[in-house]
């Protein structure tokens, strides 16, 4: 079973509004919890360009693989499609504005690669870097500080159709279109962040086939993870080249990595399953190595001065976090391993994802204790619920704001045991398509009605709100 199918079943044991469990038992004030992170601390929101633009063929966009994934019948639930999304296309204005309303400081988006070139390198389309520009002039305008992530999954088709990933070649074109962007915006824009979860890119996308460009198998998955990897490194050198006032990072889905069950054929896809996802994502980039267990898989693919070129001094690390990972063997998935079940008794958000904080503060003490402590920053924590609108026309998610409770406390936890952390950027602002679940599973803190496209802040929103302003 894959991560985003675990809800099929475990949906109807999803934490409901009206049950909280004790876990997220209800509690007036936070903010001492928030003022326990200091004055310095970055608070953010975090989305990516395919879930929430829509426009996918306004202004000279070019297709995306996303596109191509999302138009086979069955890759998508209902096969929807982010033709529309949230629309942020149109409604970036009253969006960042809810940026800064709820008292965040920094918005983490991500850019289109197909926007800026349609055809994947060369030509440069002005309209795409356009609509950037004003995205990044309404942040500053707000008092938000802008963090831009160069690709978050949506690979310009026409380099799919040269291979994509699996093309050595990859690792110029990305640097060559991270160049560009940064010569528009790096007058404005300070925080880059390269790749989000290439491990879950090149495993979901390139072994399992499960999200685009739907590839299958352990060649495909290594080559996806090795060349981005390469490509991050490239263009993390191009854009220190560029400018010496650049913060540069990159972003990873980071989180103790369990056996779904004590046999032994479990626990060894658990140990597999954390090389190829954790260990292939960190090692190369803090270390300079790829996992012992990996040689011979990366052995062919490693050319050269590729290590170098991959182990880049980096100025922060992004780490996305939901829930610690279960997993067992499973002779039927490409790769041989699958996600598992949560451990019995287990809180599930409506992703059927398990409520498990204490991995967050674990997976921080790993890297303060086994990656010399590099600055962190959480860019992606939060939850699915099933959310709506009530007869007072206001959305009430204690569940969520338990579970954000949850993880901040875990957070600094960690952060008063010496971890470096910075910062901590919320998934998501606003209910988006959530990729193979379309517009099913809402992560926002404010309720996207995709018929209306109406946004209505929920409760967790005005929690931030409340949270934030102590120093605001
Ligand atoms: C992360 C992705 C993000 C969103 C959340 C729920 O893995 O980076 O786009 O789908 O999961």
């Amino acid at each position: 079973m894959l991560r985003r199918d675990l809800l099929l079943g475990a949906a109807a044991l999803a934490v409901n509004a009206a049950a909280p469990s004790p876990l997220l038992a209800d509690r007036a004030d936070d903010s001492e919890l928030f003022r326990g992170f200091g004055p310095d601390f970055a608070w953010g929101v975090s989305t990516s360009a395919y879930q929430i633009e829509g426009a996918v063929d306004v202004d000279g966009r070019g297709a995306s693989i996303w596109d191509m994934f999302a138009r086979v019948k069955g890759n998508i639930r209902g096969n929807e499609t982010a033709v529309i999304a949230a629309d942020h296309y149109r409604r970036y204005r009253s969006d960042i504005a809810l940026v800064a309303g709820g008292g965040f400081r920094n918005y983490r988006l991500s850019i289109s690669w197909p926007r800026i070139m349609p055809a994947g390198t060369g030509a440069v389309n002005a309209r795409g870097l356009d609509f950037y520009d004003r995205v990044v002039d309404q942040c500053l305008q707000r008092g938000v500080t802008p963090w831009i992530c160069l690709y978050h999954w949506d690979l310009p088709q026409a380099l799919q159709e040269r291979g994509g990933w699996l093309d050595r070649r990859i690792g110029h074109w990305f640097a060559e279109y991270a160049t560009a962007v940064s010569r528009r915006l790096g007058d404005r824009v300070k925080h880059w962040a390269m790749i989000n979860e290439a491990a879950v890119h090149a495993v979901i996308g390139h072994g399992f086939g499960a999200h685009a460009p739907g590839l299958r198998g352990r060649a495909s998955y290594a080559a996806a993870m090795h060349h981005q990897n390469l490509a991050q490194g490239l263009a993390i050198a191009a854009l220190r080249a560029e400018r010496g006032d650049y913060r540069l990072g990159t972003v990873m889905c980071l989180e103790p990595i369990r056996s779904a069950t004590p046999r032994d054929r479990d626990v060894a896809a658990a140990r597999y399953f954390e090389a190829i996802w954790k260990g292939a994502s960190i090692d190369p980039l803090l270390k300079g190595t790829y996992p012992e267990l990996l040689a011979e898989e990366f052995a062919p693919l490693i050319r050269g001065d590729d290590m170098a070129a991959i182990r880049q001094p980096i100025d922060f690390l992004g780490m996305n976090y939901y829930s610690e990972l279960h997993i067992q063997s499973d002779e039927r998935s490409p790769l041989g391993v699958t996600f598992g079940p949560p451990p019995p008794g287990s809180v599930l958000t409506a992703m059927g994802w398990p409520i498990e904080p204490q991995g967050l503060y674990r997976q921080l003490i790993e890297l303060r204790d086994h990656y010399g402590n590099p600055p962190i920053y959480i860019a992606e924590n939060g939850a699915a619920f099933a959310d709506q609108v009530d007869a007072d026309g206001q959305v009430h998610d204690p569940g969520r704001v338990g579970y954000f409770r949850v993880h901040l406390r875990a957070a600094l936890q960690a952060m008063r045991q010496g971890a470096a952390l910075r910062g901590f950027f919320i998934w998501s602002l606003l209910d988006n398509f959530e990729w193979t679940e379309g517009t099913t599973k809402r992560f926002g803190i404010v309720y996207v009605d995709f018929d209306t496209l109406t946004r209505t802040p929920k409760a967790s929103y005005t929690w931030f709100a409340n949270g934030l302003n102590w120093h605001g």
